[in-house]
């Protein structure tokens, strides 16, 4: 392997508050530590990322990961540079020429950054994006000031840091203690560290507001989108009826190849609409046998994957059922906690909604069910 990473996120968020860390909160809708790993791999050129994190949220970081190049989480330990020892030690079998590590804290790494600090690497033993320091800076105590420090020459570190395997390995091996930055134990051993330049976007998440901040700033780059989907299937005697996820008591079932679920077709339909990429049918083709019967949930949670591998967020949804009868209002509410569900979003995000027909027509005559879905999606520009 050439290039390994190590995502880093055993810490706990004690700045932020010391509630959920700040790794698993959401920004734009996804979890941070999945921004983070994303922008590692944005340049192309990390073979394989190894987390690192609390042992008891292993099971969790996983399926956050999950569909990237990533080796299962380990454990991390209790200080930052305990942890980064760690993901070292699991890494040395894969034998990686050139190491990354990076803070699962920093979510918005500009797309170049990795690709400068490998490009460094081939003259130094260690490389990482710093910015310098802009702000005079002032050396206080108890509120006062007590003298003013030159800030010259001063840089703020950034991740991702990248180092020669081996030889961080072997540093990490004979110094452990509690270095907050991993270029630090090159310094102090002597071995050259070259800067390449930062950005103001690598925030890392440390304080309160500092989520929201990247929020701010990543929102004007998303473009919304909108999708439209449109199902019918036949009513008939002898099946379950499926709606929207739940199964609703019936006298009569739908039709179909699968559960024949029109609530949550019509909503797959819209969500490959808005990001252009065809329908149902294509993904899920009714010639297959694989999906006789199947549960359309597994159809919704390929979309909901889709928007992911995007990078993209689901703003709304809103499913309009068109029927006589079953009464839909009862139902709606398990119905939108089950499309949320299958989404990954907050149950505000959806809304589920059915109207009759007058008697008029198909859906009036009783003879099928109709859905139509509207859905509006955040798609990075
Ligand atoms: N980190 C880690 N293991 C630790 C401590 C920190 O893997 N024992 C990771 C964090 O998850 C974070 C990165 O190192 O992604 C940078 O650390 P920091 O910003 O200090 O995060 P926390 O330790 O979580 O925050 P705080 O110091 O405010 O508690
Ligand atoms: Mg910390």
């Amino acid at each position: 392997m050439r290039v390994a990473a190590l995502l880093m996120a055993a810490g706990r968020g004690e700045r932020l508050g010391g509630g959920e860390p700040k790794q698993f909160l959401p920004l734009l809708g996804r979890p941070v530590l999945r921004h983070a790993a994303e922008a590692l791999l944005r340049d192309g050129l990390v073979d394989a990322i190894q987390p690192v994190c609390a042992d008891e949220e292993r099971g969790r970081v996983d399926s956050i990961l999950a569909g990237l190049p990533v080796l299962p989480a380990i454990p991390g330990g209790a200080t930052r540079q305990a942890s980064v020892l760690a993901g070292l030690e699991a890494l040395e079998s894969h034998a990686p020429t050139l190491v990354l590590v990076h803070d699962a804290a920093r979510p918005a790494v500009p797309a170049g950054t990795v690709k400068a600090v490998l490009a460094a690497l081939e003259e130094a033993e260690g490389a990482i994006p710093a910015q310098p320091v802009a702000d005079t800076l002032k050396l206080a105590e108890d509120g006062a000031i007590i003298r003013t420090v030159p800030r010259e020459g001063l840089h703020r570190a950034q991740t991702p840091q990248g180092f020669r395997f081996s030889l961080l390995l072997s540093l990490h091996r004979a110094a452990p203690g509690g270095a907050t930055d991993d270029a630090s134990l090159l310094e102090a051993a002597g071995h050259a560290v070259r800067l390449v330049p930062g950005s103001e976007e690598n925030v890392k998440i440390t304080y309160p507001g500092d989520l929201e901040r990247i929020e701010a700033a990543m929102l004007p780059r998303m473009l919304p989108r909108v999708g439209t989907g449109f199902d019918v299937h036949r009513l008939v005697e002898g099946r379950p009826l499926f709606l929207c996820g739940v199964q609703v008591p019936h006298a009569l079932g739908l039709d179909g190849h699968s559960d024949a679920d029109v609530g949550l077709h019509a909503l797959c339909d819209a969500i490959y609409g808005a990001l252009a990429e065809g329908d149902i049918g294509r993904h899920f083709p009714p010639s297959q046998m694989q999906w006789k019967d199947a549960d359309s949930a597994a159809f919704l949670r390929h979309a909901a994957g889709r928007i992911a591998a995007r990078g993209a967020v689901l703003a709304n949804a809103d499913v309009t059922l068109i029927c006589e009868r079953p009464k839909i209002t009862p139902h709606a509410p398990a119905m939108i906690a089950r499309v949320a569900s299958l989404l990954g979003v907050p149950e505000g995000r959806i809304s589920v909604k059915a109207t009759t027909t007058e008697r008029l027509g198909f859906p009036g005559r009783e003879e099928g069910i109709a859905a139509q879905a509207a859905v509006s999606l955040l798609v990075p520009a």
